[in-house]
Formats: structure tokens, sequence, C-alpha cells
């Protein structure tokens, strides 16, 4: 009797058999913690809907990662830094400058993934706990509780879901006011080398050669901070401050070009400022199509402010009755001497979802 009720249950089972080759390779309960703890960062989780969720899947399989135009945000993390957290984080921070200097975006994590962007730019610190790695920029404190492997679920969540894409991911040590710096270096690479983070980690040092193939469902490591041991691009040798045209080796031996001037010097105003910034910004682009450098990964930071005048990263973005940055670079990628380059490599932008299409712009 027990078998007939059995076989078809067993050919259900059959036909339902390739499921499992998509069961998650994640810890669903660590998964669910990590992006409840997380969410101060991350977003509220919500499946990437939308054509861009996928984009990578028409990128051919052996396209270079340094032969791509890769959109991503500056100062990822920051998107939640509001007046009002700055003032409930004041019992540890005390008086730093206004939040609209420290905040480079509205979008959370999740959202910024949907709108196409792969490059994110985090930057880590000692909890006031003195245990937990967290989130600052600068001396501010962008959220008490969401961790850096909460957000790393995030994304893994987010690749799992659509594993024709890549991330590339920086990774910065930027405070350690409540520890040391050699202890969160190492809670850093502990947490990239996790039994849970390696089946995502690509841990390659080097990406001159590295095709999309390669990597696709999986994370890149451009590494900003001092690692106990090897793991990622290595980008601490030699990364010059506020620089508009830079390059270095990194230890796997790759060239990287790089433009991060954040506080451009001009006349006292907003125009001369973005026209600076856009210059630098669109310089480096039509460098990196045409690899006039030499070959190697090209990155773009297209993010700036200049504090003195209060131009935040925001205003510098979107301009202020003229014209920011933003709107500058979208004109020259889809109506300047910009369009239809290709291999424009990694761009890092500010505030991007202010101004409608241009990450579309970058990805073309
Ligand atoms: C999954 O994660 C939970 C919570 O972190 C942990 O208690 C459990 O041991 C993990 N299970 C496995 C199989 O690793
Ligand atoms: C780290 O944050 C603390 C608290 O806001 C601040 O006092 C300190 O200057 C910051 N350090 C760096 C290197 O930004």
């Amino acid at each position: 009797m027990l078998h007939l009720l059995l076989l078809p249950l067993l050919s259900i089972l059959a036909i339902a058999s390739p499921l499992e080759s998509r069961a998650p390779k994640y810890n669903v309960t660590a998964m669910n913690a990590a992006l409840s703890r997380g969410s101060g960062i991350l977003g509220s989780y919500s499946k990437c809907s939308g054509s861009l969720c996928s984009w990578m899947s028409k990128i051919p399989d052996d396209t270079r990662l340094t032969d791509m135009s890769i959109p991503g945000t500056h100062d990822t993390a920051s998107w939640n830094y509001t007046p009002l957290k700055q003032i409930e984080y004041l019992k540890y921070t005390n008086i730093i400058y206004p939040s609209p200097l420290y905040r480079c975006g509205k979008q959370s994590i999740f959202q910024q993934l949907q709108a196409g962007n792969r490059a994110f730019d985090l930057r880590l610190g000692v909890a006031p706990n003195g245990k937990d790695t967290v989130f600052f920029h600068s001396e501010a404190l962008l959220d008490v509780n969401a961790r850096f492997e909460d957000v790393l679920y995030g994304f893994w969540r987010f690749l799992d879901e659509n594993p024709t894409e890549t991330l590339l991911i920086s990774v910065k040590d930027e405070n350690s006011t409540f520890g040391s710096y050699t202890t969160l270096q190492q809670r850093m690479y502990d947490t990239l080398t996790s039994a849970q983070a390696q089946i995502y980690v690509n841990p390659a040092q080097s990406i001159t050669s590295t095709t999309l193939s390669a990597v696709r469902g999986k994370m890149v490591i451009l590494r900003r901070f001092n690692s106990p041991s090897a793991i990622g691009v290595d980008l601490t040798n030699g990364f010059a401050d506020n620089n508009p045209d830079f390059s270095l080796t990194t230890s796997g031996g790759d060239k990287v070009y790089i433009e991060d001037l954040y506080e451009p010097s001009a006349s006292i105003g907003l125009t001369p400022h973005v026209k600076v910034k856009v210059d630098a910004t669109t310089t480096h682009i039509a460098a990196a199509a045409s690899k006039s450098k030499g070959d190697g990964l090209y990155i773009t930071y297209a993010s700036s402010e200049v504090a003195a005048q209060l131009l935040v990263p925001q205003v510098m973005a979107d301009g202020l009755v003229v014209p920011g940055v933003n709107v500058g670079l979208k004109t020259w990628l889809t109506s300047g001497k910009g369009k239809g380059l290709k291999k424009k490599g990694i761009i890092f932008t500010d505030f991007a979802s202010d101004t409608s299409g241009l990450v579309e712009a970058i990805i073309a």
C-alpha cells in the first residue's frame, strides 16, 4: 500500500529535482538575520525587478572586466545618513560636520542594485561596542546595527537571484576610533574569507585577465586596506589623495588608473567647481575607453564636494539652479564626445538616481 502512495510522490520529486541545483548557496537562517539587522544600510529587501537586474547577461562571456563599463556608487553606505540619524549618534561621534557633507546618495543598496549599479564603495570601522565591523564615512558612524557581514549577505542574495551579474566591491578601513586598525583589518579579512564568503568572493589578486564568465554570480574585491593576508585586488600601494589622474600597481601586477579629484579647486561658486570636476571625470573616462595610459583597470570617481563653500556632495552632483556634475557627465556620455564610447571602466557616482538615465548612459 505504501509504495502506491510513494510512487506519485517520487515522480513529483523527479520532476522537481532540477530545482535542487537552484537551492540557495547560503545559510537561510543567517541570511534572514543579516537582512533584518543590516536593513539600515541595505534597505529593506525586495527581489530585483526590471530590465537592469541582469544587464550583464547581454555582455559576452569572454569580455574582460577591464573592458567593461560599470556604474557604481561612491560611499555606498552613506545614503541613510539623515540629520536625525546624526543627532541620534551624537553620543558616539560628538559634534562633527553637518550630515549632508557625509551623504552621497539616497537609494538603499537594494535600490542601487536594481538601478544597475555593480560597483560599491564600502568603508568600514569598529562599532562603538568595540566588537562589530560597521560602516563609517570619515567621522560619521552611518549605522550602529548593520554589520559588514550583513551587507555582504545582501549582495549574495542579489547574486543568487541574478547569477549573470558580477559585483566589484571596494573595501576600505575607514575608522578605528573604537578599536585599532590592526583588529579592524583582521576582522575585515576574516569576514571576506569565511566559509560562506568563499562561495561568492573571488579571492584573485589580479584583475587584468579576468573575464566576466569567471566571476558571474561572484564578487571581485578591490582592496583598500592593509590585509593580514592577500585577498583581492590590492589598491593600497600609492592611492593618491584628491588627485585627478594617478596610477598604481597592484601586488598582483595590474596597472590601475584612477581619477579621484574629490575636492576640485576653482574660483568661487558652484559652476566653476562643477566644470573642473566634469573635465577631470570625462578626460579620465575618455582615457579608459582608448586605454591611452596603458592596459589595466580604470576607475573614475565622479563624486565631489567643496566643504569650505558648502558645496556638499548632493549639490555638486545635482547642481542647484545651475547644472551639477551628473548632468554634465550624462550630457557628455549621451550627446557629447563620450557618445558611443565603450570600455569606460568603473565609474563611481554620487546621487546618480537624481539624474534619470545616467546609470544607463554609463552602461551603454
Ligand atoms: C546557519 O546560521 C545560523 C545563524 O547564524 C547558525 O546558528 C547555524 O549553525 C548555521 N547553520 C549551518 C548549517 O551552518
Ligand atoms: C572616527 O570617528 C570618530 C567619531 O566620530 C572621530 O572622532 C574620528 O576623528 C574619526 N576618525 C577618522 C580617521 O575619521
